[in-house]
């Protein structure tokens, strides 16, 4: 049997990054709310849990419990911070508020372990942990012995080895705690005797078995493309698994990046199965023209291009040995309410209305256990280019949402060759590895400038960029004065009606990645 971990999601903010450590080190894991019932966990067959944190006081009634059975299983528990204190207050201990400030810790703080409990094993016994918690465990439970202490806190590890129990009120899961990913890789190789089978190559292989034996040896897959690194990646697999019975839909409704939808289509010429481009620009223009909210432009955008991949659908002539599919991955489903029940957003990647899904013998879904890093990694093992593989993340509306204001084709050539520019420079620059996401965003506003011995009232255009390794957060990438030198002469000497460039010095949060 496959082996798996359980990660049972109590609303904490990091518990993509828990299940991402996991799998990093070679061991599949999923994550399920903490209202999952004890007989799905059982049949689940983890050969480790690990809770999450939470925001929540577990001594209150309102927050959430688990049922002590889950401790009768015989199966490890690694608990993280409201996870740690969960396991406590559950195992017969005392959680309570801390009542002076020096119980409560936040942020980096120095940290003492035992390396004879195996979770430390081979660590350090010193280093910098990331704390967040409020709360102080009064009394741990009876079997439990202290493995790791600050100077404020004399238990923020906790360890009852016989039952192979684990509870730190730290957060092993993010980067500034050192070593933890070693913490991680200790419970599941120490204590829960993982013998590390997740790996992508592996997991290829099993998928288009999978694959062929679900579509059978005459149906036929219809595949929404949209260019960007799930889709492409799908439909490299989908050609792997079903040759020339697949046909991929590229819907280029304009506002790709310079030549984006040329490489695409270049790209995927060689594989063996039906490529289709519908070259929609107008339609989308058309029904852009004059919009300007930036939600609206989203729903516009979202809805025409159910309409176009409708269509051709249509001429596909859908039966019902047909399947449909999508690139949908593991954190579009996890933020659908998949994990914890709280977290609802609603799913970007529903192309296509109901009705018209119905039509098919079924959706296929073959990355949507798959973390964006797992996806570009199959995607190497499928052979895709770098350049598809490796690209920044792109939003689906493209530069309709990079364009505040209205949209129009002007507009669309002006950003696209000033993108091309500020990409191409940062592309040949030292600095690239510190740039996760640059792009450049055509604001709306017009100033005054002097070009030659004429004035001018041109657009003013920003550059963005970011570096980060999640997207969630993010830092404003600090590119070198000489870099943003160069990029702001070519641009202003190449492209017609721009006269005026600013570096955009935000971080995410307060602000947004994309300017929309
Ligand atoms: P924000 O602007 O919310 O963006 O900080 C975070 C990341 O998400 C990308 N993004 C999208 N990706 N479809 C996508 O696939 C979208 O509609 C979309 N909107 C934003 C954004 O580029 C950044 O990487």
């Amino acid at each position: 049997m496959e082996e798996k971990v359980l990660v049972l999601d109590f609303g904490g903010q990091y518990n993509q990054l828990i299940a991402r450590r996991v799998r990093e080190c070679n061991v599949y894991c999923e994550i399920k709310p903490y209202t999952t019932s004890m007989d799905e966990i059982r049949k689940f067959h983890p050969i480790g849990i690990i809770f999450t944190g939470g925001p929540n006081s577990v001594y209150l009634d309102s927050a959430p419990h688990v049922d002590p059975a889950i401790f009768e299983m015989g199966v490890p528990v690694l608990g993280i911070c409201y996870g740690c204190q969960l396991m406590a207050h559950t195992l017969g201990g005392r959680v309570t508020a801390a009542q002076d400030d020096s119980a409560r810790e936040y942020g980096k703080t120095e940290t003492y372990y035992d390396t004879t409990c195996k979770l430390f094993k081979g660590l350090p016994e010193q280093g910098i942990s990331w704390m967040s918690h409020g709360d102080y465990m009064a009394k741990v439970p009876d079997g439990f012995a202290l493995v790791g202490h600050t100077k404020a806190c004399p238990n923020v590890a906790i360890a009852d080895e016989r039952r192979g129990f684990y509870g730190v009120q730290f957060h092993p899961e993010v980067n500034h705690t050192q070593h933890g990913t070693d913490m991680i890789r200790n419970f599941l190789y120490e204590v829960c005797h993982a013998r590390g089978e997740w790996t992508m190559d592996d997991f290829c292989k099993r998928t288009v078995a999978r694959l062929r034996e679900k579509i059978g040896p005459t149906g036929r897959v219809l595949l929404a493309l949209s260019g960007g690194v799930d889709s492409s990646v799908l439909a490299a697999l989908l050609a792997e698994a079903v040759g020339d019975r697949l046909t991929a839909v590229f819907v280029d409704h304009g506002c790709m990046r310079k030549n984006e939808g040329d490489e695409v289509e270049a790209a995927f010429a060689k594989w063996d199965m039906h490529f289709v481009r519908v070259n929609a620009q107008e339609r989308f223009l058309s029904k852009l023209k004059g919009v300007t909210d930036p939600q609206r432009k989203r729903q516009i955008i979202g809805a025409e291009f159910g309409y176009v991949f409708l269509d051709e659908a249509m001429k596909f002539g859908i039966t019902k040995d047909d399947f449909f599919a999508q690139g949908t991955i593991y954190p579009d489903v996890i933020e659908s309410g998949a994990g914890n029940a709280d977290v609802i957003k609603s799913h970007h990647n529903k192309l296509l209305p109901k009705e018209v899904i119905e039509q098919f013998k079924e959706v296929l879904e073959p990355l949507d256990h798959l973390f964006k890093d797992e996806t570009r990694q199959l995607g190497r093992e499928l052979g895709l280019p770098s350049y598809l593989v490796d690209r920044q993340p792109f939003p689906g509306p493209g530069l309709a949402i990079r364009i505040l204001g209205d949209v129009t084709a002007e507009k669309l050539d002006i950003l696209r060759e000033a993108d091309a520019i500020f990409r191409e420079e940062i592309g040949r620059s030292d600095c690239r590895e510190m740039c996760s996401q640059y792009f450049a965003v055509l604001t709306n506003a017009k100033s005054v400038g002097v070009m030659g011995d004429g004035r001018t009232y041109e657009n003013t255009l920003a550059l963005r960029s970011v570096t980060t390794s999640d997207f969630m957060t993010a830092e404003w990438t600090r590119i070198p004065y000489d870099v943003l030198d160069r990029v702001s002469v070519r641009i202003v000497n190449e492209v017609p009606h721009i006269n005026r460039i600013v570096y955009d010095i935000t971080s995410k949060p307060p602000a947004t990645v994309e300017w929309e």
